[in-house]
């Protein structure tokens, strides 16, 4: 999949961009029926604060997971994702960084404070914010039930020191401390809430600021995330590595696969 230039244009003044409609409801339907077989398997997985409720689970895209999941292998390697990623990047040699599935349940799902993913990579050993995330919408998000926003033009304002948040989430988080980020809020555009249909992909750089709110909602917010990152800036050794499924080391380039998403068969 190609992006327009206005598009790849867009991406580069917002730090974001939203394209509708990638996955159909066949292929949407897929993602949902694997969303619920990995909740129930996946070892790599984190509670919310309450220690019940699942709130993200990693490595769908990781063949060597101990929950692989074939699917979402193929969802990686797209050329409707690859492709876009590739794009945005100016790169071709791209590795998964990491990959994840938050599931925000309904009524219990709770908040991400405003921060910069790069804020908690720079950590890992990431050189460069030069990375980006692909959000897949699997279940369409409302104000209401917790969808994500984006500060437009924030990834332009480089990194903005993160403190660690360990009253509102149940990990640990490293968050654009509050002071500075309203002041960011006073001077920027209004953040965009993304409520884009199921199917749609969202590109954001690796310093766009972002948050979510609380599922107050009936429904659950199903978003999965793909973290593409050059090979050219893989990480460097750091002390006390968070494990592999956060931060990957395999740095093999991706490598694309056939578009066909749900009607493969296996061996
Ligand atoms: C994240 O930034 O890691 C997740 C935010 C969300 O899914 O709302
Ligand atoms: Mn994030």
């Amino acid at each position: 999949m190609k992006l327009t230039a206005e598009q790849v244009q867009a991406y580069g003044r917002d730090g974001f961009l939203v394209v509708p409609d990638v996955f159909d409801a066949t292929e949407v339907e897929a993602m949902r029926d694997e969303i619920r077989r990995l909740s129930t398997e996946s070892v790599d997985a984190i509670r919310e604060k309450d220690g019940e409720a699942l709130r993200m689970f990693y490595r769908i895209h990781d063949e060597r997971a101990p929950t692989p999941s074939p699917l979402f292998q193929r969802v990686a390697r797209s050329p409707r994702m690859l492709g876009p990623a590739r794009e945005v990047l100016g790169e071709s040699d791209l590795y998964m960084f990491h990959s994840k599935c938050n599931v925000k349940e309904a009524i219990s799902g709770d908040i991400w404070q405003w921060h910069q993913d790069y804020g908690s990579w720079v950590f890992d050993g990431m050189p460069t914010p030069h990375v980006s995330t692909i959000l897949l919408i699997v279940e369409q998000a409302s104000e209401l039930g917790g969808c994500l926003y984006f500060v437009p033009g924030s990834h332009k304002l480089g990194l903005q020191a993160p403190e660690i948040d360990h009253v509102t989430t149940s990990y640990k988080l490293r968050v654009v401390p509050k002071k500075r980020m309203i002041e960011i809020l006073g001077e920027l555009p209004r953040p965009v809430a993304i409520t884009a249909p199921a199917g749609s992909i969202v590109l954001f750089h690796g310093n766009a600021i972002h948050s979510s709110g609380h599922n107050l909602s009936k429904d659950p917010r199903w978003h999965l995330y793909f973290v593409y990152n050059p090979v050219s800036n893989k990480t460097e050794a750091v002390d006390n590595p968070r494990p592999e499924h956060v931060r990957s080391l395999d740095f093999r380039p991706l490598v694309e696969a056939p578009d066909e998403i749900v009607s493969v068969q296996t061996a």
